[in-house]
């Protein structure tokens, strides 16, 4: 609503004078007013003093706004308005009751589709926190999208062909067993591979090998396609256990290999444009400001930017998308820089729908995060020994919960997902258990408690009831919680236009933080029927934005803890 309003002045102050850019802002003290304009522009182009100016704006603004806005000043070249709290207010909480978790529901994305390319671990390779944080983003990101009414089309890019396979093929026919891996696939085929790699460095026999078994594999070798099926199913196994833990899903878990057969149109493309070029013993695209895209080797084999290459055209053709995001870590800038480049070079503008969604490191003690006593980190043991701790954690807290394990998983998992989004995805995050499942600070379980504290509240009444005292709305410890409410669309707004739900995440904090500031101020449930009635619809206003946040980034939303 104030949003609203502040767009409104600016159209006004567009239309009444167009030769300056208008500019209407939020005070940084909430005491200085809700609006503030900047009138130096104005006075300086019209050459007349800031009442003059003032008196001038006001007339405008009152004739339009009337009784939705009560009082307007200069205070040293700005103009500072006051909007009608109880009537800005009231339309704001029956606008969330109304609309409820459709509140914030936008149209920007109207008719557009958004292809999210995400999590796309490798088989056969264990899911490290690096594709952990792409999971994470990249669904967030896909829920964002949804919001605001774009067609999101979410696909699992597996790293389920290459050279690695040829690797994995020769190992296993050297040392592998059936029976072992069995039992415990992902980690027995890592140990294969790791294995080889070891070996590989001393034995330049056995990347011979490697890189003939990965043509064999290519050309279509049945007893290596056979191997190849069985490395990936067991390995798919694994990750949609992590998935279902992590409540993410995918329209189409379209691998590398999918595009097997779409890469040679590419390739002949690229040499109809005349663009492949013979260079030091492979096939390259040159490229102006990046080094040479690497598109088929000497052996005839392909390359992860071919397979990439013929996905994006099988995806524009598939989706007709107008933006593709790539949700990979920092190390592949130059990949996706070059993949763009590609596309630029053949000609297509939709090279300018490819968005790198980029991202830092995980740490843990200020180190990277890929090893743990000498051994790779599997994502399902940190899973667990984050719902172990929130579990040790909530049994202090509460220890007549009656669900406690579902409650600690749901409060585990959640703490790793916004512990990943709290901060702009860029930045390294540090890995640290316990701090992210205090229940006290910028953490998912603070946000989750902030919830659950408002869920008992509202159980203790029969229903809402909207007759409420307004006046009530003038107080700056429920206006505060109200402003932020205000905010919830635009903020989702901003997060999608920027891919970055750390906006999001820093918005519920302060959400969450103004309401618990009003709950310590304001005894909720008070004897007197109206004033009742005005606390619990705003704390139930609060729960219902905060649990849609919640929800959109992936989190869990908990009835009691
Ligand atoms: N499998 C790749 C890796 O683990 C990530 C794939 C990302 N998506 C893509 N279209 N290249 O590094």
């Amino acid at each position: 609503m104030i949003e609203y309003i502040k767009s409104e002045i600016a159209a006004l102050l567009n239309k009444q004078y167009p030769f300056i850019t208008p500019i209407v802002e939020e005070p940084k003290d909430a005491s200085l007013g809700d609006i503030s304009i900047p009138i130096f522009e104005l006075a300086k182009k019209r050459n007349v003093p800031f009442d003059e100016c003032k008196s001038k704006v006001e007339t405008l603004l009152r004739a339009h706004f009337k009784e939705l806005i009560t009082d307007i000043r200069l205070v040293r070249g700005f103009i500072n308005i006051d909007v009608n709290k109880e009537l800005v207010a009231s339309h704001i909480l029956m606008e969330i009751t109304k609309l409820d978790n459709n509140y914030g529901t936008l149209s920007i994305g109207k008719d557009k589709t958004v292809v999210i390319d995400y999590s796309s671990p490798n088989i056969a390779k264990p899911f490290s926190v690096g594709h952990l944080r792409s999971t994470i983003i990249g669904h967030a990101l896909g829920n964002l999208y949804e919001k605001c009414g774009y067609k999101v089309v979410r696909i699992n890019h597996l790293g389920d062909w290459g050279t690695q396979f040829g690797k994995l093929i020769v190992a296993y026919q050297l040392w592998g067993d059936k029976n072992v891996i069995d039992q415990d696939p992902i980690n027995e085929l890592v140990k294969l591979y790791v294995k080889f790699n070891e070996l590989e460095e001393h034995d330049p026999e056995l990347t011979e090998k490697a890189r003939h078994a990965f043509k064999e594999l290519e050309n279509g070798n049945e007893a290596y396609l056979k191997l190849w099926k069985w490395f990936k199913e067991e390995s798919l196994k694994e990750f949609i256990r992590m998935y279902d833990r992590l409540g993410v899903y995918f329209d189409y878990y379209l691998g590398e290999s999918f595009y097997t057969d779409k890469m040679d149109a590419v390739i002949k493309e690229l040499e109809d444009k005349e663009l492949l070029v013979f260079d030091d013993g492979a096939y390259v695209v040159l490229l102006d400001d990046l080094v040479p895209a690497l598109i088929k080797k000497s052996d005839g084999t392909s390359l992860y930017i071919t397979r990439d290459l013929a996905a994006l055209f099988y995806r524009k053709k598939t989706y007709d998308f107008n933006k593709i995001l790539y949700v990979i870590g920092n190390e592949q800038a130059l990949h996706i820089a070059q993949l763009k480049a590609v596309v630029k070079k053949m000609g297509y503008d939709f090279y300018d729908a490819i968005e790198h969604i980029n991202f830092g490191l995980v740490l843990q003690d200020g180190k990277k995060m890929s090893t743990r006593k000498g051994r790779i980190v599997r994502l399902e043991e940190v899973l667990d020994e984050a719902c172990l701790l929130a579990k040790t954690y909530i049994e202090n807290k509460n220890p007549n919960l009656p669900n406690k394990e579902e409650v600690a998983e749901k409060v585990g998992v959640s703490a790793i997902i916004f512990n990943d989004l709290k901060n702009h995805r860029v930045h390294n995050i540090e890995f640290d258990l316990e701090k992210m499942l205090q229940f006290e600070g910028e953490t998912g379980p603070y946000l989750q408690y902030t919830s659950v504290r408002i869920n008992s509240i509202l159980k203790q009444v029969a229903s809402i009831d909207i007759n409420v005292v307004n006046s009530l709305f003038n107080k700056s410890h429920y206006f505060e919680v109200i402003r932020i409410l205000d905010k919830f669309p635009l903020t989702l707004e901003k997060t999608v236009k920027e891919n970055d739900p750390s906006i999001l995440s820093k918005y519920l904090l302060s959400l969450a933080t103004s309401f618990n500031k009003f709950y310590s101020l304001e005894k909720i449930l008070v004897p007197d029927e109206l004033i009742r009635n005005t606390n619990v619809l705003l704390s139930r206003c609060v729960k219902v934005v905060l649990d849609e946040g919640m929800r959109l980034l992936g989190m869990q939303v908990i009835d009691e803890m």
